[in-house]
């Protein structure tokens, strides 16, 4: 039997300050019941202070303290983030450091949305060859560092934290199975930011043009997301045999509640076999699968041998699924 790649420990962390939806109405044209219906979201969090390594830093650590791991024993750390610290050093960089992890190397890896699935399959890969014994996978972002605060548009949909999960070899018919991951560069126009790298380096007028913001045309993107997620997960599940009721869990990125239902009408499943938190945290960018895994671990509400398909869709666009059977107990 193969070497696999299984999930063997998960944490999270989402900064603690609270902002409903009337936060909002206090400056915008908008209100809690249009971004209610609209998005499914009721509240999510933003960070006051420090940057993404410190949302992923409390997720890190969890991560490893639940698997009784020290931070020296980690060897390869991969940061999925859309809003790294800073250009270079890379955010797996920073996180090495603040955590003491002194003899592993890493790198951030950029797919928006779909990162922490990109980032996962990844990861397995080095798990499946035996180059290393162990990854750490963060999925890490702080999105009000590039909202728009007066854009009613994106600033409603987003908000900050980061989750972790730990990569390690296992001979059972278990951890990631199966992946299929797309990339279509024509979605550029549709989300973006397009100010602060070598296209467009900051100036006083990439500043005053509020170009450093994320833009998003949300009703090209959902037309897309809508299909792309429904798709890739009912293609991951005919490749491998799998009927509606052989899952126990969909684990969908966290955009929009009718995005999330749409692909899990498509599957045949219920609302009571999909992990949502959109409604508490917003779309965390590429917090929001390890952030549901650690979640629904943490409330006893996943089994080992459980199927679970993970589902995704974002900039780029870029989109994805996996196919993942629990291992943790
Ligand atoms: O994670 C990365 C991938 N991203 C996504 O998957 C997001 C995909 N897109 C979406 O989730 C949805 O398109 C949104 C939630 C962003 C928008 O919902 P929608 O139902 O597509 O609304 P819309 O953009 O078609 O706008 C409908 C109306 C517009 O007004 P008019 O032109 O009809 O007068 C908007 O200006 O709603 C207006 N609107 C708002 N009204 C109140 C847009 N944002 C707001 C708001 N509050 N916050």
């Amino acid at each position: 039997m193969s070497r696999r790649a299984a999930i063997t420990s998960v944490g999270h962390y989402v900064p603690p300050d609270v902002y409903d939806n009337h936060y909002f109405e206090e400056f915008l044209d908008t209100n809690d019941q249009w971004i209610r219906e609209r998005t499914g979201i009721i509240e999510r969090r933003f960070a006051k202070e420090g940057a993404t390594s410190d949302l992923a830093v409390p997720a890190a650590l969890a991560c490893l303290e639940r698997r009784g791991m020290d931070p020296s024993e980690v060897e390869c750390i991969i940061v999925a983030t859309v809003t790294p610290d800073m250009f270079f050093p890379s955010t797996a960089c920073v996180l090495q450091r603040k955590i003491g992890a002194s003899k592993a190397w890493g790198f951030d890896l950029s797919g928006a949305c779909s990162a922490f699935l990109f980032a996962l399959s990844t990861g397995a890969q080095f798990i499946e060859t035996g180059a290393y014994k162990n990854v750490l996978v963060v999925g890490a972002d702080k999105m009000s560092s590039i909202i728009d605060f007066t854009d009613r548009n994106t600033c409603i949909l987003f908000g900050d934290g980061a989750g972790a999960v730990l990569l390690e070899p296992t001979d059972k018919e278990e951890g990631l199975l199966d992946f299929e991951l797309h990339t279509d560069g024509s979605g550029e126009d549709a989300l973006h930011m397009r100010g602060g790298g070598s296209l467009n380096p900051p100036t006083a007028e990439t500043v005053e043009n509020r170009m450093h913001y994320v833009f998003q045309d949300g009703r090209a993107v959902f037309k897309e997301a809508v299909m792309g997620m429904a798709d890739v997960a009912e293609s991951i599940m005919k490749k491998n045999n799998l009927e509606s009721e052989d899952i126990r869990w969909l684990v969908p990125h966290q955009a929009n509640l009718r995005i999330i239902s749409a692909t899990a009408n498509r599957m045949g499943l219920d609302m009571d076999r999909v992990m949502i938190n959109i409604d508490r945290y917003g779309n965390t960018t590429a917090g929001t699968l390890p952030i549901c895994l650690s979640e629904w671990y943490e409330e006893g509400r996943l089994d080992p041998g459980d199927n679970l398909v993970l589902a995704t869709f974002g900039a780029g666009f870029t989109w994805g699924a996996g196919w993942l059977r629990w291992s943790m107990k």
